[in-house]
């Protein structure tokens, strides 16, 4: 079984009780999920790798630390698109890989529709962010395609779980821990989280 980390910040539950409102309309739903994103990729680098470097201060040297790995945000379109902005606002200076997959509506496997990732691997750590984790099935996708491209460390941040997502990411990539902000009741028969949040492309972009 991966590392499975249910976020117990309370400004996380908060904001995702507001997300999840119908009510909500797609100016609010695009903020809170930039700021989730924000809280949910802070407490997914507590492990970055850190090296020593010191740094003057107008009263002397100071001993600090700086990042080691190259790290890659890889957002899955279309959905995933609203979580980069506030995981940017914590890694300005990140590489962002897009990977398109969507879901096939009667099979509900995930079909690719982009990727330009280059041949060699140019990032240590890759991030990927989607708020849905339903069926697991675009999830697993993902990390077989960040996998063959050579990434030594990944991990999945997401806002909201199926327990059949996280059954299915965790037995197909055990070594990938999953950052999330709620794991949810179930799967509906079309493939939906219930009580979930909606589409969440859909409520994000109006569609
Ligand atoms: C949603 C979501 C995930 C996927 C999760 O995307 O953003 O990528 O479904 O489902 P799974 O765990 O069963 O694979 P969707 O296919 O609706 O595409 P969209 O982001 O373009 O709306």
């Amino acid at each position: 079984m991966s590392q499975v980390h249910v976020s117990q910040h309370p400004l996380v539950a908060h904001k995702l009780t507001v997300l999840r409102d119908e009510q909500t309309d797609h100016r609010s739903f695009r903020e809170l999920m930039r700021e989730l994103a924000l809280l949910l990729v802070y407490e997914a680098t507590q492990d970055v790798r850190l090296n020593p470097r010191q740094v003057k201060t107008p009263m002397g040297y100071a001993q600090g630390s700086k990042l080691v790995d190259a790290i890659g945000l890889v957002p899955v379109l279309r959905a995933g698109l609203g979580m980069v902005e506030g995981a940017l606002m914590l890694l300005p200076s990140v590489q962002v890989w897009h990977i398109g997959l969507y879901r096939d509506e009667h099979t509900l496997r995930p079909v690719q529709y982009y990727n330009r990732l280059p041949d060699a691997p140019t990032v240590e750590v890759c991030l990927i962010l989607d708020p849905m984790l339903a069926t697991g099935g675009s999830a697993v996708a993902t990390v077989d395609i960040l996998k063959k491209w050579g990434v030594p460390r990944i991990k999945y941040v997401g806002l909201i779980a199926a327990p059949e997502g996280v059954k299915r990411l965790s037995e197909a990539h055990p070594d990938v821990p999953i950052h999330i902000a709620a794991i949810d009741e179930r799967l509906n028969e079309v493939g939906f989280i219930v009580p979930g949040l909606g589409d969440a492309g859909d409520r994000q972009f109006g569609t």
